[in-house]
């Protein structure tokens, strides 16, 4: 993507993100799209005469074993949802299938009729929930355990390792790589303070990765005074579940954004992990919002771009 492109389709991002509070791309989109897209990537930008901006945004990017499609409409166009929509999903749906074809995930911000009427006309299926639960702070009790600071290079491997086993389940925070991982690790925000491991006999047990949202960075919430502290990744070694320590864990990282000074703690969680769900209701978090995915397996064959979109 040209860096003029890149401006465009950020400035629709922010524009997006004022209009509903929320950062319209997930972390893993927004990082590719910076970056320059990686191996899969398309960036699709409509415009539309006597628009100095893009209208929409559509992107693809490559997750674990599937392709991830994300649209954003530009807040003064979502009345046109039913032209635009279709139109960017198609051209994204004919670049998966040119590319080899495969399956692709479209995540939904609080769908409304119109998103159900776009995944349905393309043959996609809803099949997952995400919850954003929040909560205040500091919480009523704290952590027993003692944790300590991640140790860039030095715990890289070990974590991976405790990552990939207890999320072997999972879409998209299962079959992490180093690479992943230490991409991960350079992003502005990455703290390893905030990144607290528990040690057992010698042994990483679980750790708890912690997220500052200050106000407005990475605009998770720039409606939001103040700011947001997010229980990034969270996880316990399969071999220590049940015993207390991922509740031990939250409130491990929740002490922490506490002594960082933040007031109000956020989470995304699959519904459908009714044990963490669960968990983090006991801990007092409770549902914020929902994000629904839907889904649809696309075949290998060439396809082709409609000229009235730019694909960078
Ligand atoms: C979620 C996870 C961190 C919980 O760790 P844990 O050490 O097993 O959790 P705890 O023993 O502290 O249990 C927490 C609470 O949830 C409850 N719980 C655990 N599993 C449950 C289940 N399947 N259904 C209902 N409640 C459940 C426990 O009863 C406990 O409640 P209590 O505090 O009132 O006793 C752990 O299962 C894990 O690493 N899972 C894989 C990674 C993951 O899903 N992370 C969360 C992503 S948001």
């Amino acid at each position: 993507m040209h860096d003029n492109d890149i401006a465009e389709v950020t400035s629709l991002l922010d524009a997006a993100a004022r209009a509903d509070g929320r950062r319209p791309l997930s972390d893993h989109l927004y990082l590719d799209l910076v970056s320059g897209g990686d191996d899969g990537f398309a960036g699709l930008v409509a415009w539309e005469p006597g628009h100095e901006h893009p209208v929409a945004y559509a992107q693809v990017s490559t997750g674990n074993n599937s392709h991830v499609f994300e649209l954003v409409i530009h807040p003064h166009h979502r009345y046109e949802m039913a032209t635009i929509g279709p139109e960017l999903m198609d051209a994204a749906l004919d670049v998966v299938r040119s590319e080899g074809g495969g399956l692709v995930n479209w995540w939904v911000y609080e769908p409304t009729s119109a998103h159900r009427a776009l995944a349905n006309d393309a043959g996609m299926t809803q099949n997952r929930t995400l919850y954003q639960m929040r909560r205040g702070l500091p919480t009523e009790r704290h952590a027993t355990i003692e944790t300590r600071a991640f140790i860039p290079g030095a715990d890289d491997e070990v974590w991976l390792s405790v990552n990939n086993r207890a999320f072997a389940d999972h879409a998209e925070q299962g079959g992490w790589t180093l690479e992943t991982f230490r991409t991960r690790q350079q992003e502005a925000w990455f703290d390893p303070k905030g990144f607290r491991i528990l040690e057992l006999d010698g042994s990483v047990a679980g750790f708890c990765w912690t997220k500052v949202h200050h106000d407005g960075h990475e605009l998770a919430d720039p409606n939001h005074q103040g700011d947001l502290g997010e229980i990034y990744v969270i996880a316990v070694d399969p071999d220590f579940h049940g015993h207390g320590l991922g509740s031990e864990m939250t409130l491990a990282g929740l002490d922490h954004l506490t002594s960082s000074g933040i007031a109000t703690a956020l989470l995304y969680v699959d519904a459908a992990n009714e044990g963490a769900v669960a968990m983090y209701r006991r801990l007092g978090f409770e549902l914020h919002s929902t994000n629904a995915a839907f889904v649809t397996e696309v075949e290998n064959r060439p396809g082709q771009i409609p000229d009235r979109l730019g694909a960078c």
